[in-house]
């Protein structure tokens, strides 16, 4: 389950339903689909094959064809961040750069954690924690960045609009 994380104050709201609610109030998107339909194999694999990006895809095909159809979504692939990343410290140092790009960034966390730091509407800067199961929609021209956690690694599934709204804007 995700968590909220205020830079300011560092206060965290924790509870499932103050979430839903804080980041609903926001124009977030937030989901959890769980990962309780994950083959274990594919759990914790920080190289997968294409096949295995294919079935990790195929696992959630329902759950991505719903949100799909609702918010104008036409593809899906599969991203691993892990220290077997070539460069790795070098691609978060430009995650970690303030952005927006001109379509919803949205992002669904299979496995490891991330973090999307997002300013709100009201001026405020705060991190939505990301754990296994749970998908974050940052709406398009939301000033964000994003970064890993103390595990420094995440599978993630993207979702887009087209590729080219996926583009940053710093
Ligand atoms: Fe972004």
């Amino acid at each position: 389950m995700a968590k909220v994380r205020f830079h300011d104050t560092n206060e965290y709201i924790e509870d499932r339903e103050a979430v839903q609610a804080f980041l609903n109030s926001q124009d977030v998107i937030y989901e959890y689909w769980g990962v309780d339909q994950l083959d274990p194999a594919l759990r914790n694999n920080y190289a997968p094959t294409d096949a295995e990006k294919q079935q990790i895809l195929d696992t959630f095909q329902k759950e991505i064809l719903e949100i799909s159809e609702r918010r104008s979504y036409t593809t899906a692939d599969v991203i691993v961040l892990s220290d077997k990343t070539p460069e790795l410290d070098k691609k978060l140092e430009n995650f970690v750069k303030e952005h927006h790009h001109t379509d919803d960034e949205v992002r669904f966390c299979v496995d490891g954690h991330g973090i999307f730091a997002i300013l709100g509407t009201d001026g405020r800067y705060f991190d939505v924690e990301l754990s296994p199961g749970d998908l974050i929609s940052v709406p398009s021209s939301y000033r964000h960045y994003f970064t890993l956690m103390e595990d420094r690694k995440i599978i993630a599934i993207r979702l887009f609009v087209t590729p080219a709204g996926w583009e940053a804007i710093y």
